[in-house]
């Protein structure tokens, strides 16, 4: 019998779309190819695309790339209104049943009504006449959104995984998890921190400062296009503070040395480290335990700077997860690895199954 073992994985990025062709052989994986296309800036909005027209476009030009338009397709919804919850039910052995009481119990969950919701649960565990659950809900629009795109260039993935879960299966591939582990997925338009295990997802949440918020300091105070204060970005990153005598220049002065651009870039870096460091806490106060490892991945993690100014606050260790570990790869040393997280994680969900 024919069994293809090729597939192919897209991540509908805010920043750009990224593709890896696969083929598997038990649990080892192969990128046979990859690429990634960049999307214009504002043709996806809080995880909604906007310009389905180019999308599509530089989605057909991707696929066409790597020619796998005939490949089993594997993708992902976006991070937007994406809800995960550990829930406890009174155990039913009827599954349809189970799943209307998950229905209904989920109402409390759910930032916007039940009925415009796509749901879907797996059980963790039963005992004491009980039953735990994975929930893991979005809105019903924000997949057609995207099965759209890939509509409107004839193409139905296969699977739609989601990102959380992709992250956190790099890890386990990895074999990175001895009990539990945070991500920290930088992306353009957000974080996501995701903590986990083998088995399960503890928490899931989304912080919305990503790379465009440091992006847009630029922009606003330097008076750049979005592209020019992307380069200035990726060139400069977040400067070192100034030691206490330096940041006696009156205001003046800070403005016309770009020193408010500084201070703007450093506060929306603490701002974002204490809203990962109240994800953590909360984490060790309801579970009350600490996570093993946090690792730092996504392009946003590249901001040079970044990374020591959350080391500091939440006073931990970051470690960053480089995704093509353990995977044979024709393409010898990637360029945009940290890009291709969510991507490679979806890849190694395929075979952990
Ligand atoms: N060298 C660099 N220095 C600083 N920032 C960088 C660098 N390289 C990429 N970035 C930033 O990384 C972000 C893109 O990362 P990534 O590809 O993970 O996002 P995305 O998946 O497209 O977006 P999202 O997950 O939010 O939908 C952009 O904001 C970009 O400016
Ligand atoms: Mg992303």
């Amino acid at each position: 019998m024919f069994f293809d073992s090729k597939f192919t994985v897209i991540d509908i990025g805010t920043d750009s779309i990224k593709a890896v062709k696969f083929k598997k052989k038990g649990k080892n994986l192969a990128a046979l190819d990859l690429g990634l296309q960049s999307l214009p800036y504002d043709s996806i909005k809080e995880g909604r695309i906007i310009d389905e027209t180019v999308v599509a476009n530089r989605l057909m030009e991707l696929i066409r790339e790597l020619n796998c338009k005939n490949s089993k397709i594997i993708t992902t919804i976006p991070n937007n209104n994406l809800i995960i919850r550990n829930m406890e039910l009174p155990d039913m052995k009827d599954e349809s049943q189970l799943a209307e009481a998950i229905k209904w119990e989920s109402e409390d969950h759910l930032p916007f009504p039940v009925e415009s919701a796509v749901e879907d649960f797996r059980i963790l565990s039963r005992e004491d006449g009980n039953v735990q659950v994975l929930l893991v809900a979005t809105k019903r629009d924000m997949i057609d959104n995207f099965i759209n795109i890939f509509e409107r260039i004839s193409i139905t993935p296969r699977v739609m995984n989601i990102q959380p879960m992709a992250l956190v299966s790099l890890a386990e591939y990895q074999n990175k998890i001895e009990n539990t582990v945070a991500i920290v997925d930088i992306g353009m338009s957000g974080t996501r921190v995701v903590i986990g295990d083998n088995k399960n997802i503890y928490l899931s949440r989304t912080i919305d400062i990503g790379g465009y918020e440091f992006t847009r300091i630029i922009m606003e105070e330097d008076k750049l296009s979005y592209s020019e204060a992307e380069q200035l970005k990726k060139e400069k990153g977040i400067q070192e503070e100034f030691d206490d005598e330096e940041t006696e220049f009156d205001i003046s002065q800070i403005a016309a040395t770009g020193m408010g651009e500084r201070q703007y870039m450093i506060s929306m870096a603490r701002n974002l480290a204490e809203q990962i460091g109240r994800s953590l806490d909360y984490y060790n106060m309801k579970y009350r335990k600490k996570v093993d490892q946090i690792f730092i991945t996504g392009g946003g993690a590249k901001l040079k700077g970044l990374k020591g100014i959350i080391e500091k606050q939440i006073e931990r260790d970051l470690y960053s997860l480089d995704p093509f570990l353990n995977i044979s790869s024709r393409q010898a040393g990637i360029l945009n690895s940290d890009e291709f997280a969510v991507a490679i994680g979806l890849g190694v969900s395929e075979v952990l199954a």
